[in-house]
């Protein structure tokens, strides 16, 4: 890897929602809520007003390698409003990028300019590798399908002003539910602050498998069964119920259908939120068919009466226009709302305020526990995201292959997740993971053994993604060469 000049550890970075403490992301409201009124437009309580010169020493670099209206204006707007400074580079085809140069060099380079970045880019994984190689934080912008944080914190921020709290609350979610990062990072936060999901995904356009699993395995949320709501809601795909919820054990198989379907059917009788999502057309190479419209006629019923209605924007026709004076419509405010959002991230994260709270911010998110483990790109178990940005041929000198290792002791499964992507590699019945260690010419299926080698050094360590591919490297069993050797020794004697 190439030697990173000036990047410390500490610097802090927003990649994923997930690189923020519930209470972090609550401070960062504290924070916004207080710009409104201490900067406020006299017309319009959700915009801001006038300005503040508290960021008057800094600089905020705008690197967006896709188009954008509303990330980087009002990350701009942000800036300028808190007294500070911005350089932008708003097209990739004006930039050096067109000449071929690597984001991993834009961003060292950058680093020098600015005192913080804000990133968008068509590779997932883009964000976090510009943060491994920036020296001041990084702010994701929106990465390819991955994350867009800033995002889900206008979302919350926008429910949290209308109804202090998410938990419990039924939030549904339409459209392009595989290819909107505002929904994935939305999903991770509405499972964080205890609000049910329910998915009404256009066909095909479903959560991305390694989303659905996380959902389950790392935030507990149970899909509720099938049967208790696909007769009348034709539209909705899948219903999950939030852990903290008491009745949560009788959602397991088995137990009391009945009681179940009475619960999960008062659920879905009351829809607190539908966020409406557009096609995300860059993200595939099909043309869209039968895409859900939202409209007045869809809000009809009872349980939408007291629906708030969100919409990242832009919107290309899937949410109907005339529905724009009605009351339940939040969206513009929503849009607004990024302004004082993200005026309170960067103060935070440039460290601007005197509040003792707030300065508590940069304490950051509890490190996963989990195992990281890379090799080069070339070798090994690649990340199986094509979009990735470790599959760019630019990036391929500064990047690795790097995932977390999610996995129990066998004979229970393991899996790689991509560090970049997050995209997850599962093994399947037919194809385990195989450790091996090419100093030594032997490999072994037994994760214990990289947990243990993982202690050591991991430099010649190379997963592959199966037994054949390790041994069509020439490398061999480590049990079949100890019991060879255990053989021989016995043979010898
Ligand atoms: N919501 C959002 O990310 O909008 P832009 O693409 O205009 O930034």
């Amino acid at each position: 890897m190439p030697h990173r000049p000036n990047v410390t550890p500490t610097t802090r970075h927003v990649v994923s929602i997930n690189d923020l403490k519930n209470k972090e992301i609550d401070n960062i409201f504290e924070l916004a809520a207080s710009y409104l009124k201490e900067l406020p437009d006299p017309t319009f309580s959700y915009r801001i007003g006038h300005s503040t010169d508290l960021a008057s020493r800094y600089i905020l670099a705008t690197l967006f390698y896709e188009p954008s209206t509303r990330t980087r204006l009002s990350f701009e707007s942000a800036m300028l409003r808190l007294g500070g400074k911005i350089i932008t580079s708003a097209d990739p085809a004006t930039s050096s990028a067109a000449k071929g140069e690597s984001l991993a060099d834009s961003v060292r380079v950058i680093s020098n300019y600015a005192d913080i970045i804000v990133i968008r880019h068509p590779r997932d994984g883009a964000a976090r590798l510009a943060a491994e190689y920036s020296s001041i934080p990084v702010i994701n912008g929106g990465d390819g399908s991955h994350e867009h944080p800033t995002q889900t914190l206008c979302d919350l921020f926008t429910l949290k002003q209308k109804n202090k709290t998410l938990k419990n609350m039924n939030v549904a979610i339409s459209g392009d539910l595989r290819g909107s990062r505002t929904i994935h990072s939305f999903v991770y936060a509405l499972a964080r602050f205890g609000a049910d999901i329910t998915l009404m995904p256009a066909k095909g356009m479903e959560l991305p498998k390694h989303v659905d699993a996380r959902l389950r395995e790392e935030f507990g949320y149970v899909p509720a069964p099938r049967s208790t709501y696909e007769n009348d809601e034709p539209s909705i795909d899948a219903f999950y119920i939030t852990p903290e919820e008491p009745h949560q054990l009788s959602l397991i198989p088995n137990q009391n259908l009945v009681d179940v379907n009475i619960r999960i059917r008062e659920k879905l009788e009351k829809i607190d939120v539908v966020y409406v999502t557009r096609f995300q057309k860059e993200r595939w190479s099909e043309k869209e068919q039968h895409y859900p419209k939202i409209d007045a006629k869809f809000l009809k019923g009872p349980r939408y009466s007291q629906t708030s209605v969100l919409h990242p924007l832009p919107r290309v026709g899937e949410l109907d226009v005339s529905f724009d004076t009605d009351r339940r419509a939040v969206y513009f405010r929503q849009a607004a709302y990024g302004v004082p959002v993200r005026m309170a991230l960067i103060s935070l994260l440039l460290k601007l305020h005197k509040n003792k709270s707030l300065q508590r911010f940069n304490d950051g998110f509890e490190k996963s526990d989990h195992l990281v483990y890379s090799q080069p790109v070339d070798v090994g178990v690649q990340c199986v995201n094509a979009n990735c940005i470790v599959r760019e041929p630019s990036e391929r000198q500064h990047a690795k292959n790097k995932f977390y290792v999610i996995g129990s002791k066998p004979p229970h499964k393991c899996k790689l997740r991509c560090v970049y992507c997050e995209t997850d590699i599962d093994e399947t019945a037919a194809e385990h993971f195989v450790f091996a260690d090419r100093s030594k010419g032997h490999y072994t299926m037994d994760i214990r053994w990289l947990q243990e080698a993982a202690q050591e050094k991991m430099k010649d360590i190379v997963i592959f993604p199966s037994e054949s591919d390790a041994i069509a490297e020439g490398l061999h069993s480590k049990e079949d060469r100890a019991a060879s050797t255990h053989w021989r020794t016995k043979s010898a004697s």
